[in-house]
């Protein structure tokens, strides 16, 4: 028997995937459809996860799929130091005109972490400033120089210490778990900016600082949505002490929140944004779409990369732009998003221990507390866990997030339906009954 024969004819064996990839499901998937995950048993489950964000478009939209199997057919790889291809050549001219006037510029590679990274090269290259803030509670990705931006959980840098320094942090505004107790971020108290003074007065001179990295709205930290002063003020101090403003949007983007990205909730125009799930529907591929005069700064091989702009991928995201422009997706997440709010908002007073639910288009987050003890809003990643165990018996997939993982996060593919919109407000419903909230 050959060894491709031997492995064909082999169970399928889970424990080949090392632990390091913590688990929601145990489940093998065969194929995707819209909102649906289909497992090799041919059970149906509705995906409100969108593989952490990424299938905005839902599993294997036809027309992203006939984009891929074209290109894949004509061209895999035409590195983009030795050639230019159509794909490629069309996609950076589109992302130069996703924010509002014409001075911008793309640069691809391949991940959220790897944009991370060149934007972080490209804001020191460009102020000739060593030094980056970013904020609480902030994910910005896996790599060394991404992790060291990252407090969402110890857990993802915990273990890798010394990191790349000249990273400061500065509090994001999170109205929920302020000090002077939860607000609503329309009637703001979170001192997030004498903070930030602070910052500046005690540890690092704002003359050093190259750029604020942000997050419109934190992802992995906990789905908190800031006040909308907070983006726009942020920019004038930016603009104020000559730092750029860099805006991750690799979770936020492409709709996600009802706007084709959330800096247009606030008309904050950023320095350089960060793109990248979203962006191809699944096909690996990130990037940055930076002020022009900023990417000239950069001198020819300062940074670059093998893959970056992949002809296949960037065939996928030009079929995705297409995909959200003619199907309306990002009215479909304003609508659906409201919908599902809506939904969880008229259940909320039967859950005691959910302490807060909130959300920007379909970003929605639930945090669950223990409402016990002294503390009301004491962390309670137990419970998230059992609804989120409780809704995947019921066929629903969501995840958690949250800096003690006490938040439920709700992805929804952009395609979602109001059908399957209704049917997720009553699954959770029942998840939480079940889960004790
Ligand atoms: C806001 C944000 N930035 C960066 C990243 C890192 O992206 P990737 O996992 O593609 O490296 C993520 C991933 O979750 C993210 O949510």
């Amino acid at each position: 028997m050959t060894e491709a024969k031997r492995i064909a004819a082999t169970p399928l064996d889970r424990s080949v995937i090392p632990a390091v990839w913590s688990r929601y499901t145990d489940l093998v998937v065969d194929r995707g459809e819209g909102s649906w995950l289909i497992t090799t048993d041919g059970e149906r489950y509705l995906d409100y996860s969108s593989g952490i964000g990424v299938t905005n478009t839902g599993h294997a939209h036809p027309r992203v799929v006939a984009a891929i199997q074209a290109q894949a057919a004509k061209l895999l790889h035409g590195q983009q130091n030795i050639v230019y291809h159509e794909p490629g050549l069309r996609l950076h001219e589109r992302l130069r005109h996703v924010l509002p006037g014409d001075d911008w510029q793309a640069f691809l590679a391949n991940s959220g972490a790897e944009a991370v990274e060149a934007a972080v090269k490209l804001a020191r290259a460009a102020t000739g400033r060593p030094a980056i803030v970013a904020f609480r509670g902030g994910f910005h990705g896996r790599t060394a120089q991404a992790m060291a931006l990252t407090t969402s959980r110890v857990t993802v840098r915990g273990d890798f210490e010394p990191l790349p320094g000249s990273v400061y942090h500065a509090p994001y505004p999170y109205c929920y778990r302020a000090t002077g107790g939860p607000h609503d971020p329309a009637a703001c108290t979170c001192d997030w900016e004498a903070q930030l003074e602070t910052l500046f007065a005690q540890v690092v001179a704002p003359s050093r600082v190259a750029a604020f990295v942000v997050e419109p709205v934190l992802g992995e930290g906990g789905y908190v949505v800031p006040p909308r002063g907070f983006l726009p003020r942020l920019r004038e101090i930016a603009t104020r002490h000559g730092i750029l403003l860099v805006v991750d949007e690799v979770q936020t983007g492409f709709g996600r929140t009802g706007q084709l990205f959330a800096v247009r909730h606030v008309d904050v125009a950023p320095d350089i944004m960060i793109v990248a799930k979203g962006i191809a529907s699944g096909l690996p591929l990130g990037g940055i779409v930076a002020r022009r005069d900023l990417i000239a700064r950069w001198a020819p091989g300062a940074h670059g990369g093998t893959y970056g702009g992949n002809a296949v991928a960037c065939a996928a995201a030009n079929a995705t732009l297409d995909v959200i422009e003619s199907q309306g997706l990002v009215e479909n997440a304003r609508e659906r998003g409201s919908q599902l709010l809506d939904g969880l908002a008229a259940v909320r007073p039967r859950f005691p221990r959910l302490g807060d639910l909130r959300g920007l288009g379909l970003m929605v987050g639930l945090e669950f507390v223990r409402a016990d003890g002294d503390d009301p809003r004491a962390p309670d990643p137990d419970l998230a866990r059992r609804v989120i165990a409780a809704a995947l018996e019921r066929h629903l997939i969501v995840l958690s997030a949250g800096s003690w993982g006490q938040v439920v996060r709700l992805i929804p593919p952009l395609v979602t339906t109001s059908r399957e919109v209704d049917h997720a407000v009553a699954v959770l419903t029942e998840s939480m009954e079940v889960a004790g909230a």
